[in-house]
């Protein structure tokens, strides 16, 4: 355990009021939401009971909230039953049969509308060709698919069957696949010809067969969905079409009844060492903050137009596309491609044609498009949108204000929304109507939730000093276990505090008012002469300066002062040649002592046409170490979206 008197550096003293029109049109206004968090602060487990039994449709209700008689493997709602799918879909049949559930556009263009009506037959049909291919409850069932229905439909026929579901992102690489259908022992695999992305064909289904080449053989069956009509093999034996696994499945399909804690899916995400973690979500408790987010957070509404951007591999795909969504009746969204095809106004084209009202995207793709130009976003017709979100790392104020002005036309609250694969749903984020916010600022801890800042000792900190973020109690959606590593789990997520907070990972501070401010991974904290700055607070600072389109800021290990500054940089015109430009870099220098003190200045600063990224979009900070480092590159560079420039990043190119 390394931090404590992390300094903050970050001053941000703009604050944005809800609109009335919003106030107004809101479920939740201040008075209800004050009674949320009262009835949450008397008594937490009755508090989320209370909205179990609101909120789900139970098969055998539940008679205890909580168990906790072995934590940190906590049991929500432990002797109640219910089905995911049921639900999701099957509530929906009664008013909102032929309400447009999903709204789906191919990246080439194709547009379908799908009601909740034939959303349940599609889910019913696939869930009995599933039962077909030998698929029982308990049984563990790969998706590597791209950004379409079908994947959709999938993730809830698996949920419908109480088969575990794992999606692999459609950008992964053979080998990450191979690991995640060996480390479930799944029987079945479900894919596609191809996927569009980016103006090309993904041949996902070749490289399932590369990877199901390499072992795996717990799998004997691969469903494949006919999306590109792209050449592929087909193993005898093995390999069936989506099509062909459908004939004669009946489009009725009762759904299992689940034990509120069994499984729901497992999503693999890397940690700071080690192979990839399948993190376990249960099926009750996470559906429940699924819908409880969707109310408090979107403000989800009848009318509502819902796109949240993410694919279906990443947990935001999963709580914000495939079930929360569908469980509060919504209408939503589903693109398949890039934001960039045809051009950088695909986003606003897609909001503008199908009346989106909330939008739910990452900072990377707010800044990718904001360095686009206002122009772009300015020939569209956003006046449907009412809401904007944002997700995934800390938006840096800049492009929280552009978020704001050019999308949002300071019309629409911005919820920025903090939280993590492992807490299933949003914990920190404002609610619409009522929070004030400030740019930059996840701001206040939804109700039911015990977020705080706190030292080794887990006393909680004073406003403005840095700590660990921890929750100190057990929330519904939390992470159930590691899938097949319950050391792994309490290792990781429970080590100190006697095991009694969940440990985020995140370092963060609470400003006079609460308002949580994340300054970044615990491990991406640099410490400078006994100054511990938090990395994103230099990279905000760089970005605020109007050349710099992009900036990652690492630590390298410097003789006296403990660690050095060492950035890099995108800029908004052109590389330097060879990538230095010592004239900028003394201008950037002095930016950001101007902005944050001398101490944050960078001791160098290494200018790239982009940063290497994750295809989530993840800044891969630790290769960026190594880089500054001047040291070999061991990590795995192969999900790195642009391997081409590391030569840049080191100095080479
Ligand atoms: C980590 C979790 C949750 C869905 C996407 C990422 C960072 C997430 C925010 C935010 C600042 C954020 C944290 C967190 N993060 N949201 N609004 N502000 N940081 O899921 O891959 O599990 O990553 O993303 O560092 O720990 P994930």
């Amino acid at each position: 355990m390394a931090q404590n008197n992390i300094e903050s550096t970050l001053h941000e003293n703009r604050h944005f009021a809800p609109c009335e029109s919003f106030y107004k049109s809101s479920a939740l206004n201040p008075k209800n939401l004050d009674a949320l968090y009262a009835r949450a602060a008397e008594d937490h487990e009755a508090f989320w009971g209370e909205l179990a039994k609101q909120e789900l449709d139970w098969i055998t209700p539940f008679t205890k909230v909580l168990d906790d008689s072995n934590a940190p493997f906590y049991k929500w709602f432990a002797d109640g039953q219910l089905n995911v799918s049921y639900n999701c879909l099957d509530r929906q049949l009664k008013e909102n049969a032929e309400k447009t559930a999903i709204i789906f556009e191919g990246e080439p263009g194709d547009v379908q509308h799908i009601t909740y009506r034939m959303l349940h037959q599609k889910v019913c049909t696939f869930a009995n060709a599933l039962k077909n291919q030998g698929i029982r409850k308990g049984d563990r069932v790969i998706i590597y698919m791209p950004m379409i229905t079908e994947a959709v439909v999938a993730m809830q026929a698996c949920a419908r069957i109480g088969a575990i579901h794992s999606v692999v992102f459609g950008g992964f690489s053979a080998e990450a696949l191979k690991d995640r259908v060996e480390d479930t022992q799944a029987k079945l695999v479900i894919t596609a010809d191809g996927g569009h992305r980016g103006g090309k064909i993904i041949g996902l289904k070749n490289t399932a067969d590369q990877a199901l080449s390499k072992g795996c053989k717990s799998v004997e069956t691969v469903i494949v969905f006919k999306r590109c009509g792209n050449d592929i093999n087909m193993q005898d034996g093995r390999d069936i079409w989506w099509h062909d696994a459908e004939q004669d499945q009946s489009s009725e399909c009762e759904p299992e009844p689940m034990n509120a804690c069994d499984p729901l899916f497992l999503l693999y995400t890397s940690g700071s060492t080690g192979k990839p973690k399948g993190i376990q979500h249960s099926s009750a408790g996470y559906l429940l903050n699924a819908i409880t987010t969707m109310r408090w957070v979107f403000d989800i509404q009848a009318k509502d137009v819902f796109w949240c951007t993410a694919d279906v591999g990443w947990i935001t795909g999963h709580t914000y596309v495939a079930y929360g969504p569908l469980a509060v009746g919504a209408t939503m969204i589903i693109y398949e491609g890039v934001p960039t095809i045809p051009d950088a106004g695909r986003f606003w084209d897609v909001c503008a044609r199908h009346h989106v009202s909330i939008f739910y995207t990452a900072p990377t793709a707010i800044r990718a498009l904001m360095k686009a130009g206002d122009d772009i976003p300015q020939r569209y017709d956003l006046s449907h949108l009412r809401l904007l979100g944002t997700v995934g790392e800390p938006i840096n104020p800049e492009a929280w204000m552009w978020y704001h002005r050019v999308i949002g036309q300071e019309r629409c609250p911005i919820v920025d929304t903090w939280w993590q694969t492992e807490t299933g749903a949003h914990m920190i984020a404002p609610v619409p109507a009522v929070t004030v916010t400030k740019p930059g600022s996840c701001t206040r801890a939804l109700p039911g939730i015990d977020a705080a800042v706190v030292n080794e000792q887990g006393e909680a900190l004073g406003p403005n000093q840095g700590g660990f973020l921890v929750i100190r109690k057990p929330w519904p959606s939390m992470i159930q276990t590691i899938w097949g590593d319950d050391q792994r789990y309490k290792d990781t997520y429970w080590p100190y505090f006697d095991g009694k907070y969940y440990l985020a990972g995140d370092s963060a501070r609470q400003d006079e008012e609460g308002y949580f401010w994340i300054m970044g991974r615990i491990d991406d904290v640099l410490n400078v002469s006994g100054h511990r700055l938090g990395t994103m607070e230099i990279e905000s600072a760089l970005v605020a300066h109007e050349a710099v389109a992009e900036a990652a800021v690492v630590g390298k290990p410097h003789d006296v002062k403990g660690e050095s500054v060492f950035a890099y940089v995108v800029l908004k015109g052109n590389r330097p040649e060879g990538g230095v430009d010592e004239e900028m870099t003394n201008v950037l220098r002095a930016w950001v002592a101007d902005q944050i003190g001398p101490i944050a200045k960078p001791d160098e600063i290494r200018y790239s046409d982009n940063l290497p990224k994750t295809r989530s979009g993840k800044i891969m900070r630790r290769l960026l170490r190594t880089i500054a480092k001047g040291e070999e590159i061991t990590q795995d560079t192969s999900t790195l979206e642009n391997e081409g420039i590391l030569l840049q990043l080191q100095g080479k190119a």
